[in-house]
């Protein structure tokens, strides 16, 4: 089903399946519309099962990568690129390695820079270069954060190092052997760098997610929720499961 919050479109697809290819179906026209596109993709568990269809619709020959730029939302720090657990692993397992992208054209922040400021610099200047993020595929951490944006007192505006909240070590331990291998820092695209994407995708599934969502969507603008300031932007798409659009069903137009 198909709702609005304001301009807003807020798909709840009825099933998982749905779900995943209602996302991808939203990247797959970005592509085609502009196949020069400067794609901003985002791990975790929830772009799985998307960049599963993606790879599908590319198989099939609905979608080309060939000249499409990518830029990642964030990599922990410090990790090594071969770690199982780096998201420079994750994106080539669950996409890049299935698709016609070129290697060059791939971005991620460096978790094996040695200045992790000087690589946040560079990581902000070549999305400038690309001339900045056509189309970002966002999700939301159940603390709020968008990226690896924390919760905090002000928004970090550009790319920048910074140090996980116990809620996404714990939110993410699941990943690793145990909590302790979970880097306690990332780097991250900042807000700025974020709300400067020409166009946002923003998935979340799971109750876990709820009352987050009805936070960011619904509550203040705020950095102590980090994803609040999306209700600025003016060209988010959102897609939901059932569970995580719960708590703001009855709001919606
Ligand atoms: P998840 O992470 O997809 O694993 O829930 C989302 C996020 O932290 O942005």
């Amino acid at each position: 089903m198909v709702y609005h919050i304001g301009n807003t479109v807020v798909n709840i697809p009825e099933s998982i399946d749905e779900f995943n290819k209602t996302s991808a179906r939203y990247m797959m026209e970005q592509v085609n519309k502009k196949p020069d596109s400067v794609m901003g993709f985002a791990t975790g568990g929830t772009p799985v099962g998307a960049y599963r269809e993606l790879i599908e619709l590319y198989k099939s020959g609905r979608i080309s990568f060939e000249m499409v730029k990518s830029f990642n939302l964030d990599e922990y720090y410090p990790i090594k690129k071969d770690n199982s657990q780096s998201y420079f692993r994750y994106m080539n397992e669950n996409l890049f390695n299935h698709i016609d992208i070129k290697p060059e054209n791939v971005h991620l922040p460096c978790g094996e820079a040695v200045d992790p400021n000087t690589e946040c610099d560079a990581y902000e200047k070549k999305i400038i270069a690309a001339g900045g993020i056509d189309f970002q595929l966002l999700g939301i951490g159940t603390n709020g954060h968008i990226g690896f944006n924390e919760p905090d007192d002000k928004f970090p505006c550009k790319t920048h190092l910074v140090g996980l909240n116990q809620s996404t070590i714990d939110d993410n331990a699941r990943f690793f052997d145990s909590r302790d291998e979970v880097p306690r820092k990332a780097l991250t695209m900042g807000i700025k760098t974020i709300m400067s994407a020409k166009k946002i995708l923003f998935i979340a599934s799971g109750a876990n997610k709820a009352a987050i969502i009805k936070e960011a969507f619904f509550g203040d603008i705020t950095p102590h929720v980090p994803a609040s300031v999306l209700q600025l932007h003016t060209s988010v798409i959102i897609v939901l499961d059932e569970a995580a659009a719960a708590d703001i069903k009855d709001k919606l137009e």
